[in-house]
Order: structure tokens, then sequence, then C-alpha cells
């Protein structure tokens, strides 16, 4: 516990400004000749709407090797399936996933499109500021302000990337899905809004946006496709931090996030997925 002080205190930094709220517009434009008795249409997201998408159409955009049908083996579920050949070795997968995550963050810093890590990807950040090592995927989340300014500026982005020590080297693709525009869950297959693409084997970066349903009443509740809800006051000011040795963003109030999300078993639990935490290196050691 002692350890855990520290470094919680060696992450923290200094907690910034709302970057964005100044440019938080709303993503649902006001049914402004909708009858009382009428449902209100689907929320969209304006800064998209030069696409012009028939909602009735609406089919899966990403897609992955298998579903999530009965037996299906859940790894080959975070693979896209344009770039995959096969499943990977333990040792590529974390090796891919430090590396994806670093150029990730270092994209959406230099480009100042504001991100944060979210979901899976917190917790192990909460625990020493890295992947956790069973982890097949990364999460982050946008606001819908900035995912549309992905979607018109960085559609289809190839970066090339060289490690530090220029031993790895990969081309990742950002790719953003138009039934983003769309703010509902819908048909519930979109519910991922871009990704960030490792071509050479299919791994990925789920980003998702988050979106005020109702700005007008609810002006402060911020929602994903998958119904994840959160408050202003939950998110901002985002805390500046390390994670994967390189700088990232995490949620002001991230440990009430977690408990909420995985319960506070989440943060106690020493064994995991055949992994026990050992306080001393502060790491995740694989015991099996
Ligand atoms: C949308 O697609 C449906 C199904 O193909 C079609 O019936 C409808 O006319 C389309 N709507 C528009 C506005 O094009
Ligand atoms: C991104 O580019 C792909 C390929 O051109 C396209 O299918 C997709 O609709 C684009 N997404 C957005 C949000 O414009
Ligand atoms: C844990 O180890 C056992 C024995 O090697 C293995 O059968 C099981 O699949 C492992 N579980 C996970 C989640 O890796």
């Amino acid at each position: 516990m002692l350890m855990k002080t520290k470094i919680r205190r060696i992450l923290f930094g200094v907690a910034i400004g709302p970057l964005s709220l100044s440019h938080i517009v709303t993503a649902a434009p006001a049914p402004a000749h909708a009858e009382a008795s009428q449902p209100p249409p689907p929320p969209v997201l304006e800064g998209m709407n030069y696409l012009t998408l028939n909602r009735s159409l609406e089919d899966k955009y990403f897609h992955e090797p298998v579903g999530h049908e009965l037996g299906a083996d859940d790894r080959l579920g975070h693979y896209d399936v344009r770039y995959f050949h096969g499943m990977v070795t333990e040792e590529e997968r974390a090796e891919s996933l430090h590396h994806m995550v670093i150029a990730y963050l270092d994209f959406f810093r230099l480009n100042e499109l504001e991100t944060w890590i979210a979901h899976g990807t917190l917790l192990g950040w909460w625990w020493n500021g890295e992947l956790l090592p069973w982890d097949w995927d990364v999460d982050t989340q946008v606001l819908d302000t900035t995912l549309a300014r992905m979607a018109r500026e960085f559609n289809r982005t190839v970066t090339s990337y060289v490690s530090a020590d220029a031993k790895f080297k990969r081309e990742y693709l950002l790719d953003i899905n138009p039934w983003a525009y769309f703010r509902d869950r819908g048909p519930g297959h979109n519910i991922i809004d871009a990704r960030w693409i490792d071509t050479s084997n299919g791994l990925y970066v789920d980003i998702t946006a988050l979106s005020r349903f109702n700005p007008s009443d609810q002006p402060t509740t911020w929602e994903c496709k998958n119904r994840h809800r959160y408050q202003t006051i939950d998110l901002y000011p985002l805390r500046q931090t390390m994670f994967e040795s390189t700088p990232a963003l995490v949620p002001y109030m991230y440990q009430d996030l977690l408990v909420e999300e995985y319960s506070t078993k989440a943060l106690a639990r020493t064994d995991f997925q055949n992994h026990t935490w050992n306080p001393i290196v502060g790491q995740w050691i694989l015991t099996a």
C-alpha cells in the first residue's frame, strides 16, 4: 500500500485545465419542428454532417475474425480482420500493444487531439502506469467534437512509427467509423467510433467518443454508444500523467469511475488471470 501511494504521487503531476470545454458543442440538434408527441430523432454529431448516411442501411463497419458467438476464441475478437494473419504470440502481443499505445498517445498529443485512457486500460494505469499484462486491447475515449475533427482531418491516416531504440517499426491506421455520426446505440454493432490499428497484425486501440444526448436538460451528462455515462466533473479537469512511459491523460475522478465499472475488488485483488501483484517491484508477475 505504501508503495502504491508512492507511485500515485509520481504519476500525478499537474491537473490541467479543461482543454475542450470551450469548444464543446451540442451533439444533438434541437428538434426545432418536432411535435411533442413524436419521438426525438437520434442524436447526431453535427461535425460529421458531411456524411450522407441512410440509417436504415447501417451495417457493421469494423470487423473482427470472430464475433462473440458461443465457443468462439475471445482473443480473436481483438484483431481487425483486414490486417489479421493469425494469432500473434504472447510476446508479440505485449510488444505490439506497448508500442501501439505510445504511437497513439504521441500522435494525439502532437495533433492536439484530446484523448484519455479508459476501462481496462485505465485499470492497468491505476496499478502501475502500464497495460495489464493479460489485456488484448487498449481502450481510450475522446469527446465527440474531437471525433469530428479526427473524421474530417485524419480519417485513414497512416502513421509510421519507429521506437526510441530504432528496433521496432510499425504503421498504424487511424480509421473513423462513419456510423459514429449517429450517437445513439442503434443496431448495436457500431459502438466503437474509431480504431488505431497495427497494420502488421490487426491489433488495435478501441476509441469511443462521448456525447451529450440531451444537452438542454442534462448539459453535464456524457455518454458513449455503449451506455457508459459520465458527468463533466468525472472527467474534467483531465489529469496529466504517464502511461507506458509516455505522457497521457486520465479522467479526474479515475478511481470512482473504476470502482463503478469494476467494483472495489478490481482495486484490491492481487491475483488475476494467472498473475500476482508484486508490490515490491510494482508489477504483475505471471504465476502459472
Ligand atoms: C434508405 O434506405 C431504405 C432501404 O433501402 C430505403 O427504403 C429508403 O428510401 C432510403 N431513404 C433515403 C432517404 O434514401
Ligand atoms: C473513413 O474513410 C473510409 C475509407 O475511405 C470511409 O469508408 C469512411 O466512411 C470514412 N469515415 C468517415 C467518418 O468519414
Ligand atoms: C492460467 O493457466 C492455466 C494453466 O497453465 C491455463 O490453462 C489457463 O488458460 C490460464 N488462464 C489464463 C486466463 O491465461
